[in-house]
């Protein structure tokens, strides 16, 4: 034990490859299908959209896969992030629980998204191509693709889900100064986007239509691929370099914690910190992993299992996961991020495996959460984060009721500071809880995917 706060890793200390969970599942993951065949994907159907190192780690067992020095090269620009334990906030609460987060905000993009986007434009340039499309939600993900394509020299366009587009500017701003492009969604340029917009001209919409139109855009092109920002493999794998880091900076700390936390829109921040803690569970380690999202857009809590399509627009393959149905359209919240009809197939799996839990919160509970945080830890949650935040507080209490000096580890995934104008909505009052409907949950899930022997 040490009376420090913050534990820094040494750049040498940057992991060297990243930890597959799929190695070491019990069960396997049921395959990707080809989403006009119904049959189980090969490389070649993915090819149109993926660069072949991706599509590989996409299918890998490996348990273990080396980073390629070139990323490692850029991550080192602001990796091994912190681990800091938050100290104020314990004796705030006055619990004798032990609180740590692990702070992705340290990014050139303010989340944790640039460990993918680094990885997925540095696969794209080595072979060849020349351009990249995708979705973004809150702007997280666009700007980390902006970032990376502007290191590795790809031309990026960013379909923005409209109502984060509006309240989000600067997002808007930032994906520009990095020489990317940023368009509103639906938008007219593609046939998913004006199918959607004659329908309903003021969509607010949503990551599944963002995502239908990037895609129809990449497929249209030679020189073009599409990036995913979750959800995929091959997204939780890179992103497990955070877990692998804090399990390291834990041993500075002398500490292990019993609970790890984070927040899960398409499920890779949660799983990057939460794979590789898995791991030793698999081994029987006693760790919770909780999986915390909006009750406005429950995947994991509401949501079945169940094939189904990753865009609105059902151009993309279909895979086994929890899901509110691809036509399912979340309130416009504030936490952009977690807006995801559908939950990575392997956070999915895990938690019918038993491997973790999953929890809902209503937004302002967040926003309460995050600010009692920002008063006392000095940082300003996502919103994505704050629900996090909300879990590790909840915990902390749990453990003072309880009498118990439990160690609990969050993922901070990324800073608020381009989110300001959700905490003013915050403090004047504006921010509701929009009631989730069951009904329309019902509506979106009849539309799933028949899928024989599934
Ligand atoms: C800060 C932040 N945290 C979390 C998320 C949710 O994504 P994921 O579940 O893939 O980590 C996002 C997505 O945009 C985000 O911007």
């Amino acid at each position: 034990m040490t009376d420090s706060t913050k534990f820094f890793l040494p750049e040498d200390r940057l992991p060297k490859a990243w930890y597959n969970l799929a190695a070491d599942l019990p069960e396997p993951l049921a395959p990707p299908l080809h989403p006009g065949t119904g049959q189980p994907l090969g490389p070649d159907d993915l090819a149109p959209l993926f660069p072949m190192g991706v599509i590989a780690q996409e299918v890998s067992l490996e348990r273990w896969i080396d980073i390629p020095e070139p990323v490692r090269e850029v991550l080192r620009l602001w990796r091994p992030s912190p681990l800091v334990r938050a100290r104020r906030l314990e004796k705030a609460l006055d619990t004798p629980a032990k609180i740590y987060f692990k702070y992705e905000g340290v990014s050139p993009a303010g989340s944790h998204k640039p460990n993918t986007a680094v990885a997925q434009a540095f696969y794209n340039k080595e072979e060849g191509v020349r351009r990249l499309t995708t979705e973004t939600g809150a702007g997280q993900w666009g700007s980390s693709l902006a970032f990376a394509g502007s290191l590795f020299g790809l031309e990026v366009e960013v379909y923005m889900v409209r109502v984060s587009y509006e309240q989000k500017p600067y997002r808007r701003a930032l994906m520009e100064t990095y020489g990317a492009t940023c368009i509103p969604s639906p938008s007219p340029n593609t046939a998913a986007g004006r199918a959607i917009l004659a329908e309903d001209p003021d969509s607010n919409g949503s990551l599944g239509i963002a995502i239908s139109e990037a895609v129809e855009l990449a497929l249209q092109r030679d020189d073009t691929h599409y990036a995913l920002g979750s959800v995929l493999n091959h997204v939780c794998l890179h992103q497990t370099v955070i877990g692998q880091e804090a399990m390291a900076q834990m041993e500075m700390a002398g500490d292990q914690p019993d609970v790890v936390i984070g927040c899960v829109g398409g499920g890779s921040n949660f799983a990057g910190l939460a794979f590789p803690y898995m791991a030793e569970k698999l081994k029987g380690a006693k760790v919770r992993c909780i999986g915390v999202e909006p009750t406005s857009c429950p995947t994991l809590t509401k949501g079945p299992c169940a094939y189904d399509y990753g865009d609105t627009g059902q151009l993309t393959p279909l895979v086994r996961m929890h899901t509110l149905g691809a036509h399912f359209m979340p309130p416009g919240s504030h936490a952009g991020g977690l807006r995801y009809h559908g939950m990575a197939p392997m956070v999915s799996h895990a938690l019918n495996l038993g491997l973790m839990e999953a929890r809902a919160y209503q937004q302002t509970e967040c926003f309460a959460a995050a600010v009692a945080f920002a008063r006392q830890e000095g940082i300003v949650p996502a919103p994505e984060s704050s629900h996090a935040v909300k879990a590790a507080i909840d915990e902390a209490m749990r453990c003072k009721q309880e009498g118990k000096a439990e160690t609990i580890l969050f993922n901070l995934s990324g800073h608020g500071h381009f989110d300001m104008q959700a905490y003013t909505s915050y403090f004047a009052g504006q921010l509701t809880d929009p009631a989730f409907d069951p009904a329309a949950l019902e509506r979106a899930l009849a539309d799933l995917p028949k899928v024989a022997g599934a």
